[in-house]
């Protein structure tokens, strides 16, 4: 069942500061893994804040990039005021490495993203990236895939019918709210309905169905698409897999 914070997460809560170090170290570790002349991807979130603040002072240092693309406004603004340029994804023919944060990940490196919203084009920059890198804190590794509600883009045309199948479905869907109670919108004009159904029960089976689900524009489902994970633990390890 879901809850809203997993034990961990309520420890990670008390204890920020620990959680923001964690995020930081798997941030800069990434960063030292860019090559000079990489097409590069990247995400979103506060951990990918720490790996731009890195990337940056790789810049400083002489790092230049083939091409860098982003999948947020905050991100692109950080990396703009770095004096990176940033070009969209349909201006580049293919991104070499991938650096972005994730929600969930399993010992698959299969994962849950879209806390932030952004999985639409997050996940299409992924899928145009030779290589996928994600960096997470110890809090966000699981067994299997839940314990973190599932995001799906829905189009505004048909998200009612869309909500009521998930709800047939079981799989307790909730509209996503901003802080001020209304609808969530996304960057291209959709909304969010978060699947609560945790465990998730069968992630390839409910990809699979989201997918052909008329009205889904896209799922935080991230399946297959990450080979390379950064986990930097409380113990102050870092573990690459
Ligand atoms: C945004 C994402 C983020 O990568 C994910 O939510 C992790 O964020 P954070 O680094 O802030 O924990 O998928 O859509």
């Amino acid at each position: 069942m879901y809850t809203k914070g997993t034990f961990k997460e309520v420890i990670a809560m008390l204890s920020q500061l620990d959680q923001n170090t964690m995020k930081e170290r798997a941030a800069r570790q990434a960063a030292d893994t860019v090559w000079n002349g990489a097409r590069l991807g990247v995400g979103t979130g506060s951990t990918v804040k720490f790996f731009i603040d890195a990337l940056g002072e790789r810049k400083a240092a002489g790092l230049q990039l083939g091409a860098v693309v982003t999948t947020s406004s905050r991100s692109k603004a950080q990396l703009e005021g770095l004096g990176f340029t940033v070009s969209e994804l349909a201006d580049v023919e293919q991104l070499d490495l991938t650096v972005d944060g994730a929600d969930r990940v399993d010992s698959h490196l299969d994962g849950i993203k879209g806390g932030g919203g952004a999985l639409t084009l997050e996940k299409n920059v992924a899928v145009h990236s030779a290589h996928n890198t994600w960096i997470v804190d110890e809090s966000k590794v699981v067994d299997h895939l839940g314990g973190f509600p599932l995001p799906v883009e829905v189009l505004p045309i048909s998200a009612k019918q869309v909500y009521n199948q998930f709800e047939d479905e079981g799989l307790l869907p909730q509209f996503r709210t901003t802080a001020t109670g209304e609808r969530y919108v996304t960057h291209y004009g959709n909304y969010i309905i978060d699947l609560y159904i945790d465990p998730l029960p069968a992630p390839r089976g409910l990809a699979t169905y989201l997918d052909s689900t008329v009205g889904v524009v896209e799922h935080g489902l991230f399946l297959g698409i990450c080979d390379t994970v950064i986990i930097a633990r409380e113990d102050g390890t870092i573990d690459v897999k």
